[in-house]
């Protein structure tokens, strides 16, 4: 291995082995230098866009309380920005780092420095780049830990990041640029990673790729914390011979349980406790991706695994050395019943009580009601067209039938900062309100609105509109979200990410949402609190937040084309009474927008 290689080997997994504990709060400071790197897989040199040369970028650790300082350095060809995904952000939306959203993107040779607390969160995030497709490969692990030193459940004895990422071989700025335009169904990753190794189910010319490996001893206890940062697909995660306990996700600890079988829905986290009480031998952790049956789209199927190897292997224990591991049985690539359960079965577990739960029980002011699918627009800007998949329309992704558009000309929170206009020029792309409601109710997880056909069930719904929407809310409001899945031109299912706040998860169910009957489903006594729901495949699940950050924060599926087709929208929170409850103005060196 190159000198080079190694240090970065050893970098990265520095993160196996320190802790930190006590103390006053720190500044946790990093330098990211943004280029292109050749990463050699699959008989292939792909040029990469990763950070200090890395895939997956550097562990950003802190401890609960501290301040991060990252000084970011452009050198790739693209403008770029940074998302700490996650990370709560108060008072500091001017480093979410949400392209053109909280800011324009940082121009190729330039700099700008993210500043930002981790308060109040304690855990597993991860940061990613948030310009086009970009994240497949910019993107790392956030490690919180508790100042005290001290988690709710007994403290493990090593943590490992088990970061599930995609190995793309494509143009990402293209893949983005086709998603926007109606999508390629052609534009799939070559391979699935775990911490960047592909694993030995790939092989090129006969050479298997490495395995991420993870060496145990026995009897100690091992925290994986899980993040899916693949831009397309949720993930089903096993390990042979092992039990997991679920004791966190989205940096926000849970009440544990214990399972076989984690699901980690697209930008999510899961935090889980492995002992390593198996007879000493070799073991395989596998990840696999689901998605729905036909006659939704189908993409290929994608498991990577890992090797769990335990250090006390008998010499002679040729089964375990000669062998190749236990691999797990894995759910079917079409089951989305596992991760309901899975998700359903999540509980929070605040210690010293979450002071938010009694405002949320309390009122609620504002009620939205919103529904994710796909629709399609008439090419050339023309208000009629052939549908149902006729080459005169192309498909977009939607909340409410309209389809968002990102800003072009300045950044959402610099134009409400200092004026100006969103998008620019000759049809300008409209700028509007969120609506509260679809604009028509319809059975929405009716399975005959899949198929794209002309003539098809869907024709009538399909038309939707592009605009730039954004929701204002006044500071400290509760607002409670559902949101719809629909069968419309597909069924999957929709990780629901809002940037700035966490939120409860009151419910979920299968079919449409019955407000009467399902308000009695909500638990308002430990719902989990996280970033990024799992809008279940043909159901609904319904949130609460409380709206007292102020800033713009996007809301977004976090697949990727979903987001890129428009399934998006930003919510503007007003600033409160005081200074304590102001957004401050931006840091002198935010990029200029440049149009
Ligand atoms: Cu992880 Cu707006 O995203």
């Amino acid at each position: 291995m190159p000198p080079m290689a190694a240090g970065l080997v050893v970098f990265f997994f520095a993160v196996l082995f320190s802790a930190a504990a006590g103390g006053d709060a720190a500044v946790v400071e990093h330098t990211f230098v943004v280029n292109q790197v050749r990463m050699r897989h699959l008989c292939n040199d792909t040029l990469v866009t990763v950070v200090n040369g890395q895939f997956p970028g550097p562990a950003l650790e802190a401890t609960e309380g501290d301040t991060v300082v990252v000084h970011l350095v452009n050198q790739s060809p693209y403008g770029i920005t940074i998302h700490w995904h996650g990370v709560k952000q108060r008072l500091t939306c001017w480093a979410d780092g949400a392209g053109m959203i909280t800011q324009c993107p940082i121009q190729p040779n330039t700099t700008f420095t993210y500043r930002f607390d981790v308060s109040g969160q304690e855990g597993t995030l991860w940061w990613h780049s948030h310009v086009s497709a970009l994240r497949a490969t910019l993107h790392g692990i956030i490690v919180i830990r508790p100042r005290s030193g001290s988690y709710p459940f007994p403290k493990p004895d090593v943590e490992v990041p088990v970061i599930i990422g995609e190995w793309w071989q494509r143009d990402l700025v293209k893949v983005d640029k086709n998603f926007s335009i109606g999508g390629s169904f052609d534009d799939n990753p070559a391979a699935i990673a775990i911490n960047g190794k592909l694993g030995d189910l790939y092989n090129c010319s006969g050479v298997a790729e490495d395995n991420f490996v993870l060496d145990v001893e026995p009897g100690k206890t091992y925290m994986l914390r899980l993040v899916n940062a693949a831009l397309f697909s949720e993930y089903y995660f096993k390990v042979a011979g092992h039990k997991l306990t679920v004791v966190g996700a989205d940096a926000n600890y849970l009440k544990p349980f214990t399972t076989d079988v984690i699901a980690v829905a697209a930008g999510e986290t899961i935090d889980v406790l492995m002992v390593a009480d198996a007879p000493p031998c070799r073991y395989y952790m596998a990840a696999l991706a689901n998605q729905p049956p036909v006659p939704d789209p189908q993409i290929p199927v994608f498991v990577s695994r890992g090797v769990v190897q335990y250090s006390n292997i008998p010499k002679d224990a040729k089964n375990c050395t000669e062998k190749s591991p236990l691999m797990p049985v894995m759910p079917d690539q079409h089951d989305t019943i596992t991760t309901f359960y899975f998700h359903g079965n999540l509980t929070g577990l605040q210690p010293g009580g979450n002071p938010l739960l009694p405002q949320v029980r309390g009122r609620v002011d504002e009620h939205l009601f919103l529904t994710l699918g796909k629709g399609s627009m008439c090419t050339n800007n023309k208000t009629s067209c052939k549908r149902g998949g006729n080459p005169e329309s192309f498909e977009v992704a939607y909340i409410n039938n309209v389809s968002f558009h990102l800003p072009d000309t300045t950044a959402v929170l610099q134009a409400r900062y200092y004026g100006g206009k969103l998008n620019g020029g000759r049809g300008a792309v409209p700028v509007q309100d969120l609506p509260s409601r679809p604009p028509r109710a319809f059975n929405f997880t009716d399975p005959a609105l899949i198929p794209v056909v002309p003539g098809g069930k869907m024709e009538e719904l399909e038309p939707t509109r592009k605009a730039t929407m954004t929701r204002r809310f006044a500071y400290n409001a509760t607002v409670e979200v559902v949101f719809q899945s629909t069968a419309t031109m597909q069924s999957d299912s929709n990780p629901m990410h809002l940037h700035g706040h966490d939120f409860f998860v009151l419910a979920q169910g299968h079919g449409n949402y019955d407000a009467t009957k399902d308000v009695r489903s909500y638990n308002l006594v430990d719902p989990p609190m996280k970033n990024t729901v799992q809008v279940p495949r043909l159901g609904w699940a319904a949130i609460r937040f409380v709206a007292d950050n102020p800033g713009a924060w996007f809301l977004h599926c976090h697949f990727e084309f979903h987001m890129a087709m428009g399934m998006a929208a930003v919510f503007e929170v007003d600033n409160g009474p005081t200074l304590e409850t102001t957004l401050p103005p931006p840091p002198s060196d935010l990029p200029k927008c440049t149009r």
